[in-house]
């Protein structure tokens, strides 16, 4: 049995010697608190001990008491003496504007209940001031200065009896050891420690204050005497703290407190006191002063960098848009959609140089869908409108031989013209720049001849109206996927005539592949769209250009004379190393010698160039030396028939 009992006594015994770690209790005499913890002082009001062991006699709420009282009351008598040490801080908002202060007091009473909060420092209330019936003796920290009780300042010790009216008072402060004075700011929220002495015999009243870390200055800070036995009238006397606070937010605290009767206050050890809560030394107005302007700051500079960079985003993505262009809406492109597509239009996107302008490589940034942008400055306003009516029914032809047109977009002095994009670029690449590309076979060769004719026809004829190309070349056929002719470009010449005014009627085309008639009429027509189709045909059958930039040979004439010497099939690309079908190649050859005729009125219709492709119908005969004849005249006299 015993054996079971001994330890659970061991353990009562640890439970007490830790309850009572911080009150060493060394007699019935005097107590001393390093922190409190575990103590069961008598609280009132809202006073209270926080959990890391601070005594807070006001908890920052504004006014309210509170009090604390050592649990036990000491034996007083004639001849008593005793000695108080204690550490506090007080925390206010601004040091002018403060809760009133707290107080040391011995009394002959625990119940404070009738005193009021504010300047009566929970120790009187307005009408008993200086009773004797309040029968206490009390060390003031006041903080707040008060006409009622001739106060000095709103920053001084006091030894008060009975009453606010005090004794004697000083600025708080200390002597140093040469006897000059050193000021001390009460509500400093720095911790101080204040020390008072009784001696029951010459009834002389000490008291000192010094920051913590300092011992007890040499001379007292005040000093009073008076006969205590008839003040407190009382065998017992509680000894504790009374604090108030006033229209303005303070805290106080005591961290530790030691008592002696009839000797010395026996030593705090500070190194056991508890911390102050941390929101403490910046009061809350200083924290408003610093926090205040960085946040307000960084308040104007985020709004301020958001305003700058939405007008720069609104410069940058600036566009020109029209009343009149709502009605194309779902054709009309963002200026900051094919910026963001293109990555601002950067070098590395660009995908070739056109006559017209740059275009540019993309990816829309919602749909993922690749573009090609074609940016073209543009700086008159004139005609836009029938321009952008153009471009959107242009946008309505849908064909697998042509290249898709999205939309637009217009900015200040730039259009942008938003293309399907065809990921083997365009034709001539693969026909001349033989170190960029491989040569086609020949069967790819006429496939593309056959998409090309049949794109063309779909302009032609096939759609609601009659779209004319007028610039039909291999840089114009551009080749998707699967490596599919697909004519680009076609419908646009408005814009192009546009900026040489509506009255010149200017040619657009290239040398080249320009109709004969061209130079007369200035007239396109869907057969002189045939003879640049023509040329084309020859292009691609014969991988050379339609003059030829080193000797200026002309295309036609070469192909001719092959003719003549019964070689057709030698003017055949030579790069295709004789691998090529030679009933098409001769169809091919002949078609576009048919196709290009200086006379208009022997040129088939593109109906009839499908026809004789698809092997539906031979091609008329042509006889090789008339047409000669007819071409040679043409280019030395430039005379049309
Ligand atoms: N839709 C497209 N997809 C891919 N590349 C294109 C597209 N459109 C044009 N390109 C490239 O940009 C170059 C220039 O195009 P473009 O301005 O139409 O030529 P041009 O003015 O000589 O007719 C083309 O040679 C081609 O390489
Ligand atoms: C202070 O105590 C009073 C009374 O107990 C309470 O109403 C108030 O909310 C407390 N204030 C703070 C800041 O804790
Ligand atoms: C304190 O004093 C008041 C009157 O002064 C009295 O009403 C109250 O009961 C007293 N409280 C205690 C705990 O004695
Ligand atoms: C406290 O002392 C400082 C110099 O040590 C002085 O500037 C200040 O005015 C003093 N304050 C008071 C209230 O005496
Ligand atoms: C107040 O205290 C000071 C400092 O101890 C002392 O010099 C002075 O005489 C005291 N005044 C009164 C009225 O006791
Ligand atoms: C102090 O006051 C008590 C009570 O009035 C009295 O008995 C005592 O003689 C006084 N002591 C002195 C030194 O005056
Ligand atoms: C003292 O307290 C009153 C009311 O509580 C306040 O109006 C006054 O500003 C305070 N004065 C100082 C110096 O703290």
């Amino acid at each position: 049995m015993s054996s079971i009992k001994r330890p659970s006594l061991l353990l009562h015994l640890l439970f007490f010697i830790l309850l009572n770690l911080s009150v060493l209790a060394t007699g019935q005499d005097q107590f001393v608190y390093s922190g409190f913890t575990g103590t069961d002082l008598t609280l009132d009001g809202v006073a209270t001990i926080t959990p890391n062991g601070l005594l807070e006699l006001t908890n920052g709420t504004v006014r309210l008491k509170g009090h604390a009282f050592h649990p036990t009351p000491f034996r007083f008598g004639g001849g008593t003496s005793f000695a108080a040490s204690y550490l506090f801080a007080i925390y206010c908002v601004q040091f002018h504007l403060c809760g009133h202060g707290m107080a040391f007091l011995v009394a002959a009473s625990n119940n404070f209940s009738d005193a009021m909060p504010t300047q009566y420092l929970g120790l009187i209330n307005d009408h008993n001031n200086g009773y004797a019936t309040n029968r206490f003796f009390a060390v003031e920290l006041d903080t707040n200065w008060s006409d009622e009780f001739n106060d000095i300042d709103n920053n001084h010790v006091g030894i008060d009896i009975n009453g606010l009216n005090s004794v004697n008072s000083s600025s708080a402060g200390y002597y140093r050891d040469d006897g000059n004075f050193q000021n001390l700011t009460l509500a400093s929220y720095q911790v101080m420690q204040a020390w008072m002495e009784y001696d029951g015999h010459s009834k002389q009243i000490s008291v000192s204050l010094a920051p913590i870390h300092m011992s007890k200055p040499i001379k007292p800070l005040l000093s009073t005497t008076y006969n205590l036995s008839t003040v407190l009238m009382a065998d017992m006397v509680y000894v504790g703290f009374s604090a108030s606070t006033g229209s303005f937010i303070s805290r106080q605290y005591v961290l530790g407190w030691s008592f002696g009767i009839n000797r010395a206050a026996p030593a705090i050890d500070i190194t056991k006191l508890p911390k102050l809560p941390r929101e403490g030394p910046k009061p809350r107005s200083k924290v408003l002063e610093i926090v205040l302007p960085i946040v307000t700051a960084s308040f104007v500079l985020v709004v301020g960098s958001t305003v700058i960079f939405l007008v720069r985003r609104r410069i940058r993505y600036a566009e020109l848009r029209e009343d009149w262009e709502t009605e194309f809406g779902p054709h009309r492109f963002s200026y900051k959609d094919l910026f963001r597509a293109t990555q601002g239009f950067k070098n590395k996107n660009v995908l070739g140089v056109g006559g017209f302008g740059t275009v540019y490589k993309g990816v829309l940034p919602t749909s993922k869908v690749e573009i090609a942008v074609k940016r073209i400055s543009h700086d008159s306003k004139q005609g836009m409108k029938e321009f952008v009516a153009e471009v959107v029914s242009i946008g309505h032809l849908q064909h697998r031989n042509l290249v898709q047109l999205h939309g637009y977009c217009r900015r200040k002095s730039e259009l942008f013209l938003v293309y399907e994009y065809m990921s083997n670029g365009s034709l001539d690449k693969y026909l001349y720049d033989q170190d960029e590309k491989p040569t086609l076979t020949w069967a790819q060769r006429y496939r593309i001849i056959k998409g090309v004719a049949s794109g063309l026809l779909y302009l032609h004829q096939e759609w609601e109206k009659v779209v004319l190309h007028r610039d039909i070349k291999p840089s114009n056929v551009l080749l998707d996927d699967e490596l599919n002719g697909r004519l680009g470009d076609f419908g646009l010449a408005r814009l192009y005539d546009h900026d040489t005014g509506p009255q010149t009627t200017h040619v657009v085309g290239t040398i080249g592949y320009l109709a004969p008639e061209l130079a007369r009429t200035n007239k396109a027509t869907p057969l002189s769209n045939v003879f640049s189709f023509g040329m084309f045909v020859l292009e691609v059958t014969c991988g050379r250009q339609p003059v030829d930039p080193t000797s200026q040979v002309m295309l036609v004439e070469w192909v001719l004379d092959h003719w003549h010497q019964g070689f057709l099939t030698d003017a055949v690309d030579n790069k295709l190393q004789g691998a090529y079908d030679v009933d098409e190649a001769c169809l091919a050859l002949k078609l576009g010698l048919l196709c290009s005729h200086p006379l208009i009125n022997l040129r088939p219709n593109m109906r009839q160039v499908m026809e004789y492709l698809n092997g539906d119908m031979p091609p008329p005969d042509l006889n090789p030396t008339r047409m000669s004849f007819n071409i040679i005249s043409l280019m030395q006299n430039k005379v049309l028939i």
